[in-house]
């Protein structure tokens, strides 16, 4: 049976203002959790899904991506000739599937930089993933999005509740219950603590309907001065109806320091070369 949604968009333009100076000149979407970077983790998330196609929307200083992604080959053949087979496979167990890169040529916003793909997304639906927000391996929710998709072919949203005191971080919905999807019944990207109406984070994952260029092509700059996917979404709430996904599992906000730090010492945690005398480390320094 054909797939319904084989394309994933991966926007990797931001600035990563959070992360300098270590991003000033490197993208934030290759700082590693262990030894993979972030946009990795995020590929073969959405390969175990079913994705096959990538599209990486990028911009100044981000050509590490590309590299990343393409064949090595001197690498390869020192790995080869010094018979290191293991990270051989390694560094080439992404090389059958294909990515195009589309550049931002300015960082306008996430809605911008969905729009950027849309020669590439053409008429079919399509998921967004934004590999700052690392999801546990063992749930990913995409999987159970899609399966919804199947069944409403409506637009979906990945959800989290977060903290009232950390709406005004995200894009957050107001939506009632219905089995086991949220009826969407407004967006708001960004809330003034207060004033946001649920503490429903959307977080970075998204099956998207090719509609939704239409609203990107007309959407003015909203939060932050950007052209806001959220804003474009509430927009696209008038012509039909959009759905939200809660997530099981934990989720990572990658992009802010505390964040990757749980990340990280969660996945050496799991590590399984090493991950156990990584916890009897961290008891011995939690006893000092
Ligand atoms: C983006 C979206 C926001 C969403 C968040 C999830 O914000 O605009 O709606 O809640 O990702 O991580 P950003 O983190 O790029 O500011």
């Amino acid at each position: 049976m054909k797939r319904s949604i084989t394309k994933a968009i991966l926007p990797a333009a931001g600035l990563g203002t959070r992360f300098l100076p270590a991003t000033k000149a490197s993208p934030k979407e290759m700082m590693p959790i262990i030894d993979k970077p972030l946009i990795q983790y995020a590929v073969e998330e959405a390969i175990s899904c079913g994705i096959e196609e990538f599209v990486v929307i990028t911009g100044k200083y981000k050509r590490a991506i590309e590299d990343h992604f393409d064949s090595a080959y001197e690498l390869e053949e020192k790995l080869r000739s010094s018979g290191k087979k293991k990270l051989l496979e390694e560094i080439n167990k992404l090389s059958h599937i294909n990515f195009a890169y589309i550049r931002q040529r300015v960082a306008l916003g996430l809605g911008h930089a969905i729009l950027c793909a849309k020669p590439f997304v053409k008429d079919e639906p399509f998921v967004v993933i934004l590999s700052d927000d690392v999801i546990d391996p063992d749930y990913p929710v995409l999987r159970d999005m899609i399966r919804v998709y199947d069944e409403l072919k409506c637009p979906i949203v990945a959800l989290e509740e977060v903290p009232k005191t950390e709406v005004s971080r995200y894009g957050i919905v107001d939506g009632t219950l219905d089995g086991e999807v949220f009826r969407i019944k407004d967006l708001v990207e960004k809330p003034k603590p207060g004033s946001a109406p649920s503490n429903l984070a959307i977080i970075g994952r998204y099956i998207l309907t090719p509609d939704i260029f239409d609203v990107l092509e007309k959407q003015k700059p909203g939060a932050g001065g950007e052209i806001q996917l959220t804003d474009a979404l509430r927009e696209l709430l008038n012509r039909r109806v959009i759905y939200g996904y809660l997530t099981k599992g934990n989720r990572y906000d990658a992009g802010d320091k505390l964040g990757y730090l749980k990340a990280t010492v969660d996945f050496a945690l799991r590590n399984e070369e090493f991950g156990g005398l990584f916890k009897d480390y961290l008891v011995q320094k939690l006893k000092s």
